[in-house]
């Protein structure tokens, strides 16, 4: 049967810890069995922009021996109204697996049920599973663990926001999300955390959230589609940025996150994103290896 990723909970605990340790295999250049997916086409289906995530996905699917072809959804016949279920159904007979960006979550979904093989969310509104497994290896490297990490979240209650609520539950982060009211994370991913022993925790005060904090996280105030929310956005965030005064409250060996693209300024100050303290360049790079482990596991 063939398996998806259009969320961080299509792996178990133990899924997750085994594609961790393999990315990091991967990453150390250890293993030499080369080309695992030799003659197979991956499609990469974007219709929101990227730099991380098409890039990483283009040259680890090179790297492990498959093709990659990328296209902008507009350009497929869905633009002019051909189904999604047809389109799944298609394209199964080609490709070995897809990775798709788009807006909304119910639409992979679709393409998931209507598809024969795997399908991996590189990014909807809804979740950002892919940034997950990344920012996860980066805490273990830098940590030596994750269970029982204190991570605060500062900013809006968006797809990183969502995916790192299931990545605290599937690995014992301790995470706590700071953003102003009606700016929460999605009701459902965040109950169902708690509800299966998830320690995650939102609150407003960005300042009480980030004492004592191990790992400081934070992500643009407008997510891909939301642009004409920025003035309203802009005014409701103000407060919640990383900034030195806010660094200094964490830990003294606080690392701190970022997804990128960063709005520097805004969010988090170039200071603070341009410090030792901050590894975003590290999580940019574990998406390469991180998405490595995940194809070799999922495509057949
Ligand atoms: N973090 C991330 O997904 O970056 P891109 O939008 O550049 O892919
Ligand atoms: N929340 C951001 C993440 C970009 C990688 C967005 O959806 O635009």
């Amino acid at each position: 049967m063939k398996k998806d990723f259009l969320t961080l909970l299509d792996l178990s605990p133990e899924e997750l810890r085994s594609l961790l340790r393999r990315a990091s295999e991967l990453k150390s250049g250890k293993d030499t069995s080369v080309c695992p997916l030799i003659g197979k086409s991956i499609g990469l289906l974007f219709n929101k922009t990227s730099t991380r995530t098409r890039i990483s996905f283009q040259t680890g699917i090179y790297q492990l021996g498959a093709q990659a072809i990328y296209i902008n959804t507009n350009e497929l016949q869905l633009g002019r109204g051909e189904t999604i279920e047809d389109t799944a159904k298609v394209l199964s007979r080609y490709l070995h697996g897809i990775v798709i960006r788009t807006y909304e979550h119910a639409m992979i979904e679709n393409l998931a049920r209507n598809s024969t093989i795997p399908i991996v969310n590189g990014l909807t509104d809804l979740h950002h599973p892919c940034q997950a497994l990344a920012d996860m290896l980066t805490i273990q490297e830098k940590k030596g663990k994750l269970k029982g990490i204190r991570m605060t979240y500062i900013g809006d209650g968006n797809n990183v926001a969502n995916s790192l609520i299931e990545a605290a539950l599937l690995s014992g982060i301790d995470l706590v999300i700071a953003c102003p009211k009606g700016f929460e994370p999605d009701s459902r991913i965040y109950e169902h955390a708690r509800a299966n022993g998830a320690k995650v925790n939102i609150v407003t005060n960005p300042a009480d959230a980030a004492k004592d904090a191990d790992v400081l996280y934070t992500d643009v105030w407008v997510s891909m589609g939301q642009e004409k929310e920025v003035e309203r956005k802009k005014k409701k965030f103000e407060g919640y940025q990383i900034n030195s005064k806010l660094v200094s409250l964490a830990k003294p060996d606080v690392i701190v996150m970022h997804c990128l693209p960063a709005h520097r300024g805004e969010e988090i100050t170039d200071e603070v994103l341009d410090s030792p303290q901050s590894v975003v360049i590290d999580q940019a790079e574990n998406r390469l290896h991180t998405q490595k482990a995940l194809l070799e596991k999922l495509v057949k």
